[in-house]
């Protein structure tokens, strides 16, 4: 049997090439995709390709820095899928620009989607991964893509680089969170 038999994932940034690949892999272990991008076409298409093995998924439109269209999604979810087991906060954007050269606004650009987006997600899905955790042993799992930009910085992607180390911290505080509630974590 699939590992993932009847769990409900959702994965953000799931248009491109990272994301894809996640929703691909989910789906093949069983799961229910919820494909959300910025980017409803692409996303349809990753859905369309999942479908055409058989699998239950819904692309959504969903902008990961807006916390009303997390509200949506989120409520969207557990409409069409009943639960909400696995957060993959995948979206990301990376400008590359010298520190010198990095605006302020940029700066903000990738700080906003890459850290506040992961933020939004889990601040906004807690509640219902609590509740299908409630009825699972293995529990519900977020995800955060990181990269090697966190650990070894990469010259051109300042901001990029800061806003990858910032959510690695975000699963700590968020575990002990749980566990402090009495959940596993
Ligand atoms: N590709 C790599 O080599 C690599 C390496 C390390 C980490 N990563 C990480 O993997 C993740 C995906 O990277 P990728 O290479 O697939 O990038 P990509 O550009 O192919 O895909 C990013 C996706 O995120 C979506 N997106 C952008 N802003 C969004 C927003 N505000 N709300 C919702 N969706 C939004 C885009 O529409 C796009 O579909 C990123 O977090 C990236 O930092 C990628």
């Amino acid at each position: 049997m699939p590992s993932l038999e009847k769990k409900v994932a959702l994965v953000t940034g799931a248009g491109g090439r990272v994301g894809a690949a996640i929703c691909h892999r989910l789906s093949r272990e069983g799961a229910f995709v919820i494909a959300a991008d910025l980017n409803f076409d692409s996303a349809s298409k990753v859905a369309e390709q999942l479908r055409q093995g058989r699998a239950g998924v819904l692309p959504i439109q969903l902008d990961v820095t807006d916390q009303l269209q997390w509200r949506s999604a989120v409520a969207e979810t557990l409409r069409v899928a009943s639960g909400l087991d696995i957060l993959v906060n995948n979206a990301g954007v990376a400008h590359i620009k010298s520190l010198e050269a990095m605006s302020v606004d940029k700066w903000n650009a990738d700080i906003n989607v890459n850290l506040n987006g992961a933020f939004l997600g889990i601040k906004e899905s807690l509640n219902a991964m609590r509740e299908s955790a409630k009825r699972s042993p293995s529990g519900a799992s977020i995800i955060n893509i990181a990269s090697v930009s966190a650990l070894v910085g990469s010259p051109g992607m300042p901001a990029y680089s800061a806003s990858k180390g910032a959510p690695s911290s975000v699963p700590r505080f968020r575990g002990r969170h749980c566990a402090f509630a009495g959940e596993a974590h």
